[in-house]
């Protein structure tokens, strides 16, 4: 089955996607009350919408960034990033706002790449994210968001890892 859909298809309730980006997930929503999504580039944001518009689920799209969301606190069961978090300028800012707009006991669902757990190979990719980040849109193959989502307390549920990449489910500290 796609990751896409197993991410996403049975999460009910009132939903966050941050960095929604043209919408790759959206179509795969099948029980959630409301999907809302964030996306801070405006084109992709307006794709989204596109795509958001012939979901299953009602979907609302704010061009907005994860480190400021415009949302009230306690406001989502769960939240949801996919292949976002390498990119996020100030990613302890955005763990803080995911934080607080979640319901206590709330759920943050992440795919995501992070740094590699052997140093060597962690050191290769930090040599080359300063390059890397610049034509991949700010994309940090060094980035430490197991250790940063740890460190700011959250209890992470680790379910999947291959190669870098890691699936996990995050509950609100
Ligand atoms: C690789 S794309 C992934 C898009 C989508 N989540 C997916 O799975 O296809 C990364 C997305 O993160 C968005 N992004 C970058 N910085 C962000 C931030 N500070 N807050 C929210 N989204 C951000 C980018 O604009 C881009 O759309």
């Amino acid at each position: 089955m796609n990751w896409r859909r197993r991410l996403v298809q049975d999460l009910t309730g009132v939903v966050l996607e941050v960095g929604v980006g043209g919408g790759a997930n959206l179509p795969y929503y099948r029980r959630a009350e409301q999907v809302w999504a964030i996306e801070p580039d405006p084109e992709r944001a307006a794709a989204a919408e596109r795509v958001g518009a012939r979901a299953a689920v009602p979907v609302q799209v704010r061009t907005a960034a994860a480190e400021a969301l415009p949302f009230d606190d306690a406001m989502f069961d769960h939240v949801v990033s996919s292949l976002v978090f390498c990119s996020v300028r100030e990613p302890q800012e955005a763990l803080a706002e995911i934080g607080r707009v979640l319901k206590p006991g709330g759920v943050l669902h992440m795919v995501e790449h992070v740094r590699p757990q052997s140093d060597w190979l962690a050191a290769i990719f930090s040599a080359v994210t300063p390059a890397w980040s610049r034509v991949a849109h700010n994309c940090h193959l060094d980035r430490p968001t197991l250790d940063l989502l740890r460190s700011a307390g959250w209890e992470v549920e680790l379910l999947r890892t291959r190669l870098v990449f890691v699936k996990l489910r995050a509950t609100r500290p």
